[in-house]
């Protein structure tokens, strides 16, 4: 009976994710074979998460949405469900419904969980940025808030996150320290406390630190390797780092992207390109698809050609639902499916990558 039970459960985890791969497990020479049919199909062969941010409306509103997630994905990240001030609006009132919603489906679906984003300088609820700019939350009371904060979260969710985004853009594009109330308030030592904070709250997660531009910002590539030599060197519980990945086809591809990625993994840690997309100025062509799909292959061939890059996680799924046309006036067509779901040419691109 025991080796029955045995083996179902081998084939029960055979299924469930893919682990990630390590040197002892790959193939090298593996190439070729049957395209997989699908995002999940390929996660399992490349031995690659393969993730998408999730925003909760759509989660609960759209079939569809819904249907394709969990289809496609082995890795999901709450685009903005677990940020502080979508977590507690107001002080010590915490509503945890979207991001319970986006775990439950995660759990239910098989799909391992990003947690984004502890501390940040954006998206903090009023109470929090008009007390410490009023005078009303001293220093000493920030670092206690921020504190309790990551011990709350982190807390909640012990053991179904993979992966925290501890800190979230804390170097600049000129490469210092990005002035915001935690530096300005509690200096340069918010980093290693929240590191060490949040370890305590979930010893069972990996921790990263997660910014854009750090595929090429030599300036900003440089200040975060600092952090992470620092980090290291005092012996903070720091795991992974975490590569936004937002890309522009007006832009070059930043070619010098898989250098940058071993120089941190070099230092022990796990990579991650955590937030890929790649946006156009629109209309929408199809030799601007096929560049987007190079640019997001290429991301994807820079994660499995380093044997410490565990995930890969688009900023959603579908042009629908992204971020992108809000923020960048002209530009949208960003994600790998369009707005009826439908494969782009960069969905069938990822297909193409093997081990
Ligand atoms: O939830 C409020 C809602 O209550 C309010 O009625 C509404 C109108 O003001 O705003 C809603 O909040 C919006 C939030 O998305 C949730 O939809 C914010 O205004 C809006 O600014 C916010 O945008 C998010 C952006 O981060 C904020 O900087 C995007 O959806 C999200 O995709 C984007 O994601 C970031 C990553 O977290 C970090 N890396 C960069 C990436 C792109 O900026």
């Amino acid at each position: 009976m025991k080796r029955v039970l045995l083996g179902l459960a081998a084939i029960a985890l055979a299924v469930a994710v893919p682990l990630p791969a390590t040197a002892a497990q790959t193939h090298p020479g593996q190439h070729g074979g049957r395209t997989p049919d699908n995002l999940r199909e390929l996660s399992h062969k490349i031995k690659v998460y393969i993730g998408s941010a999730v925003a909760v409306t759509p989660l609960a509103d759209e079939e569809d949405y819904r249907r394709t997630l969990n289809r496609e994905f082995t890795h999901v990240t709450a685009e903005n469900a677990m940020k502080w001030a979508e977590v507690e609006p107001q002080r010590g009132q915490y509503t945890w419904d979207g991001a319970d919603a986006v775990v439950r489906n995660a759990q239910r679906n098989h799909q391992k969980v990003r947690g984004h984003t502890l501390v940040w300088h954006n998206q903090l609820p009023e109470w929090l940025t008009t007390g410490v700019a009023d005078g009303s939350i001293d220093a000493a009371e920030l670092r206690g808030i921020l504190r309790d904060h990551i011990f709350k979260e982190a807390g909640r969710y012990r053991g179904k996150i993979r992966a925290w985004d501890v800190v979230n853009e804390v170097v600049d594009d000129e490469g210092n320290l990005r002035n915001s109330i935690w530096l300005e308030k509690l200096g340069p030592g918010y980093i290693a406390d929240a590191f060490r904070w949040a370890h305590q709250a979930d010893p069972h997660a990996k921790l990263y630190i997660n910014d854009y531009n750090l595929e090429w910002n030599t300036a900003k590539i440089n200040q975060t390797l600092n952090i992470v030599k620092d980090l290291k060197a005092k012996r903070v519980p720091i795991h992974g780092i975490g590569f936004q990945g937002h890309l522009g086809i007006q832009y070059d591809y930043p070619a010098d992207f898989p250098t940058v990625m071993k120089q941190f993994t070099d230092l022990g840690l796990e990579a991650a390109i955590t937030e890929a997309d790649v946006r156009m100025v629109l209309p929408v062509t199809p030799e601007k698809l096929a560049t987007q799909a190079d640019y997001y292959k290429r991301m994807l061939d820079t994660c499995v050609d380093n044997r410490r890059c565990v995930e890969y996680t688009v900023w959603s799924f579908t042009d629908r639902h992204s971020w992108v046309p809000g923020w960048f006036e002209g530009e949208g067509a960003a994600t790998i499916m369009d707005e009826n779901l439908a494969p782009k040419p960069a969905y069938d691109a990822l297909l193409t990558v093997r081990r």
